[in-house]
């Protein structure tokens, strides 16, 4: 064990969440990851981020598990250290915004079950996204962070980062995190950004990335020369590629300096031993693909998250198409141009790389667009940095154009709990039942027919579908 620096870095393990979700489809199972826990939480890690993204989704479509059952063994497990989520602000953990009451009850209960960080960010920095979740963060004494989602364009500059950062401290948060989810911040701008933002914010930053485009441990290592008090790393056997820098390297990096973290890497070595085997067999069973592994250079060039490559790909196959990969690719910049150029972070990035199929498909720009465009043209998720394309608005929305609305999104949506509690209620078990039904209703209306076939030790294709219609 190395000596604690003067100024230790703190460090986020995102082995449990962001790494499995970046390498192997948020496919890492609840039982794969409680024999670790009593090591992990030995390690003095800042925080292990464990939920949120897409592991909730996950949980219930492919594992038949239920989230908030795997969050309250996690707590179980992890006494010491802190638990940290992923928010996607007014969206929650889905996909379109929700009504305050879903927001704040979602928060509530992420608190109750063992979460004490939430990090909230939007996908189009429109702040009053953030508002909601953060006051009700701050409410259930949980630390709210809030997340600056990274990005490249004229609009992204200096200036604007730390306005936002300002704002982020106005509106009480407790910490900062640059989530630069595509791996697009360089060393040198990483340096020239923790500066500026520490400049006019004494709020800890936190700087989360990936290692996609190959630079990210050096951005880390200039970031926190600059400044930076917490980075987010993964255990090296669910590291680099599209996953984060690997936790023990980084963690050398710094051993001797002022930064020195003082973690254990005798002890950071058990903890790989057990997770390797899990790695070796991803990469048998193709779940993890050597791909996803190397240095994507391209991500630099279409400034698009590793996810969001993936998701096309698999769209362009469905159709036959994977020919147009490279057209879907170019379109992509063009169509973000158009709604406003947002981040590319869920749900926009899904919303821009589905338009730009579309697009080529159809050998017609906005020949379709799908709702969720028109509900970006109508304003529906907020504001962008920049205007809409007028002649894309034009030909989208047509005469609808003048329904667009300027207000925070959410203040023209009813309360939603209680419709949400009354077309699920016999299927409740628990009150978050209700919070995985609002995010997911067809698929956890499945989860909730499995889990009540399997109390009755049924068939779950033989349980009684009666009761419980999907809905349409
Ligand atoms: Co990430």
């Amino acid at each position: 064990m190395t000596e604690v620096g003067k100024k230790p870095l703190k460090i986020t393990e995102t082995v449990l969440r962001d790494a499995h979700q970046s390498l192997i489809a948020t496919r890492m199972t609840t039982e794969q990851m409680l024999p670790i826990l009593d090591k992990m939480d030995q390690v003095g890690f800042h925080a292990i981020e464990c939920w949120g993204g897409a592991t909730f989704d996950a949980c219930l479509r492919f594992l038949k598990e239920d989230p908030w059952e795997r969050l309250r063994k996690l707590r179980d497990g992890l006494k010491n250290t802190k638990l940290q989520m992923l928010f996607r602000g007014q969206n929650i953990l889905g996909y379109r915004p929700y009504a305050d009451d879903v927001v704040e009850y979602f928060v509530q209960k992420s608190v109750a079950n063992g979460i004490d960080i939430i990090r909230i960010f939007d996908c189009f920095n429109d702040l009053r996204n953030l508002k909601t979740a953060v006051s009700a963060c701050s409410r259930e004494k949980g630390h709210a962070q809030v997340a600056l989602s990274y990005t490249l364009g004229d609009a992204y500059t200096l200036d604007y980062w730390t306005k936002m950062a300002r704002q982020i401290e106005e509106m009480g948060a407790d910490s900062i995190c640059i989530k630069d989810m595509a791996g697009l911040l360089v060393p040198r701008e990483a340096d020239a950004l923790v500066r500026a933002i520490k400049e006019v914010s004494s709020l800890p930053l936190e700087l989360h990335t990936h290692y996609t485009s190959g630079v990210a441990s050096m951005t880390y290592l200039k970031a926190v020369e600059a400044g930076c008090d917490i980075i987010d790393t993964a255990m090296s056997p669910f590291a680099l590629g599209t996953s984060q820098p690997a936790t023990e390297v980084m963690v050398e990096a710094f051993s001797g300096t002022e930064f020195d973290t003082g973690l254990d890497q005798n002890a950071l070595a058990k903890i790989a031993d057990y997770f390797r085997p899990m790695r070796d067999q991803a990469l048998e069973s193709g779940l993890l693909n050597p791909k996803v592994l190397g240095v994507d250079i391209k991500t630099l060039l279409y400034q698009v998250p590793g996810g969001m490559l993936s998701n096309l790909i698999s769209q362009l196959k469905e159709q036959g198409k994977e020919d147009k990969y490279e057209e879907v690719l170019a379109e992509v910049p063009r169509v973000r141009k158009d709604l406003g150029e947002p981040p590319l972070v869920t749900p926009s990035s899904q919303i821009v790389g589905t338009q730009a199929v579309f697009n080529v498909l159809m050998g017609e720009r906005y020949k379709i667009a799908t709702k969720e465009t028109k509900d970006v043209l109508l304003g529906k998720y907020g504001q962008t940095v920049k205007p809409f394309d007028p002649e894309v608005v034009e030909k989208v929305l047509g005469a609808d154009k003048n329904k667009a609305i300027t207000c925070r999104p959410a203040d023209l949506l009813l309360p939603e709990l209680a419709k949400l509690e009354a077309e699920m209620k016999q299927w409740k078990q628990q009150d978050e039942d209700v919070l995985s039904y609002a995010l997911f209703p067809q698929v956890a209306m499945e989860f909730f027919r499995y889990r009540e076939a399997q109390q009755r030790k049924v068939d779950p294709s033989l349980a009684d579908t009666q009761n419980g219609a999907y809905p349409v």
